[in-house]
């Protein structure tokens, strides 16, 4: 992949442990020693912090917390998710663009993301809040072969990942919510939809969103939904985790097309929060009452009622009552 100036300059500054004289940068460039300073203002106005003494040349000496698709592919060693980032400052709901890129022919593995939605979007036509700079709010275009492409072990597998991020880089005790949530302490920090469509040659793919409240501080939120950083008490950096989420992704992704869905599910009920727990299901038309005794190979919930049979639930609202 052919990189731009902005990266070039970045990965000599990261490489080189101290400062990075103009005539190095120069040449690792292929501009005149006179137009640096240009290229290093730029990167500057993208929040950068970079230090120029006189004698020594630059030195990188902060990092911004935004979503750059350079920051993004930093030592990212995927082979499938987020082959190609795409980021928009705002957007309507970056399930719209996946949507119009996969149509168009978009290969799988390409991640969208936005700093903010204008419209973003939950289950059940609920809206998902997206306020700029706060979460992570992505959407990846998966074109998994037939036999392996069930919508719902893929919201399960990408749950497993959200949540092995989240523990990779801080210590809150994250758990998962079937069918679609991550919660810390039953209140919901991120949440998952997947959308199945066929595209112009009538080929059968995914987009899986995810958003995670990141920094939303403790007044922007609403009821029942928590932050990273309300938990931790201290800003979580929204690059190392959606680096680390997209890792993950892949990781997770090769399981499920390599082999099966069965080693996400165990993974998946190590995180549970509802599994042996006695539940009530709201299912639009009736409410189900039991204990939570597992997940079967396609994603079900299997809940075994007070007169003992197992009904296996595909769609709908979990409570945990005891
Ligand atoms: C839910 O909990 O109901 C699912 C929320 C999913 C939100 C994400 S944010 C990124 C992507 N774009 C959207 O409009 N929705 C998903």
């Amino acid at each position: 992949m052919s990189i731009g100036r902005d990266e070039a300059i970045l990965e000599l500054l990261r490489e080189t442990n101290g400062f990075v004289s103009t005539q190095d940068l120069s040449q690792r460039l292929g501009v005149p020693p006179t137009l640096v300073p240009d290229e290093i203002e730029a990167l500057r106005q993208q929040g950068y912090g970079i230090l120029l003494r006189p004698e020594s040349g630059y030195r990188l000496t902060m990092v911004p917390d935004r979503l750059l698709p350079f920051e993004l592919r930093y030592r990212l060693e995927t082979s499938i998710i987020g082959r190609r980032i795409v980021v928009y400052e705002q957007t309507t709901s970056t399930m719209d663009v996946a949507h119009q890129l996969a149509q168009a022919g978009e290969p799988q593995g390409t991640c969208v993301l936005a700093e903010s939605q204008t419209g973003g979007r939950g289950r059940l036509g609920r809206r998902w809040s997206s306020p700029v700079g706060d979460g992570i709010y992505l959407s990846l275009i998966l074109r998994p072969p037939l036999s392996s492409c069930a919508a719902p072990q893929v919201t399960l597998l990408a749950a497993v990942s959200v949540a092995l991020s989240i523990r990779a880089i801080t210590e809150i005790p994250v758990q998962v919510k079937w069918p679609n949530d991550i919660v810390v302490q039953g209140k919901k920090v991120c949440g998952i939809l997947t959308e199945m469509r066929l595209d112009d040659t009538q080929g059968r793919y995914l987009v899986v969103g995810i958003g995670v409240n990141v920094n939303t501080s403790r007044d922007r939120l609403l009821d029942g939904a928590t932050s990273l950083r309300v938990e931790c008490g201290e800003i979580v950096s929204r690059i190392d985790l959606c680096r680390r989420l997209l890792q993950q992704f892949d990781e997770q992704y090769a399981v499920l097309i390599d082999r099966s869905f069965r080693p996400i599910a165990e993974l998946w009920e190590t995180f549970s929060s509802i599994s042996g727990g006695h539940v009530r299901v709201d299912l639009q038309d009736r409410v189900l009452e039991g204990q939570a005794v597992g997940i079967d190979q396609d994603g079900a919930l299997l809940v075994r009622c007070d007169h003992g049979v197992v009904e296996r639930v595909v769609a709908g609202d979990v409570v945990r009552v005891r």
